[in-house]
């Protein structure tokens, strides 16, 4: 194995193409869900353990940096959703040359913010 490959470490420039930058976020959105979960749980278990709890869960889920971060956890989700079906259709061996990918690459990207910003509108 060649130990002389050339090395690029400046991350700012370089110039990741949108399909690169769909997978990151994929990746980014998957451990933000997860991050999530443990905080979700919690939520729900004051919510359901009367109506104290209910109206503290309440009264944190009106905060508007706890909506933002809603918001944010909406995107991660359909952001990753949108990608993972764009991953599970390329596996099948659809869309694998480079136009189409960069194509759906924009679909998936745009459709996810288009679809968090409308339903963070409508929910939140
Ligand atoms: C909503 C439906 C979902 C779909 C269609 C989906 C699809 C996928 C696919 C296809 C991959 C593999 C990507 C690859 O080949 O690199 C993946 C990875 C992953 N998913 Fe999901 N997923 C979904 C929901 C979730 C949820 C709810 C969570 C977390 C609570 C999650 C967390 C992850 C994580 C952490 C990875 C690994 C990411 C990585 O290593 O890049 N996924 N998902």
């Amino acid at each position: 194995m060649t130990t002389n490959r050339p090395v690029f470490l400046e991350v700012w420039r370089i110039r990741l193409p949108i399909p690169g930058v769909v997978s990151i976020l994929h990746r980014v959105s998957g451990v933000l869900m997860i991050l999530a979960i443990p905080v979700m749980a919690a939520l729900l278990a004051s919510a359901l353990s009367g109506p104290q709890g209910f109206a503290a869960a309440a009264a944190f889920l009106a905060h508007p940096l706890v909506k933002l971060a809603l918001l944010l956890l909406g995107w991660a989700l359909l952001h990753h959703l949108f990608a993972g079906i764009r991953y599970l259709i390329i596996d099948m061996g659809f869309g694998v040359d480079r136009p189409s990918a960069r194509k759906s690459a924009w679909t998936a990207l745009s459709a996810a913010l288009v679809v968090a910003v409308i339903g963070g509108g409508v929910l939140l």
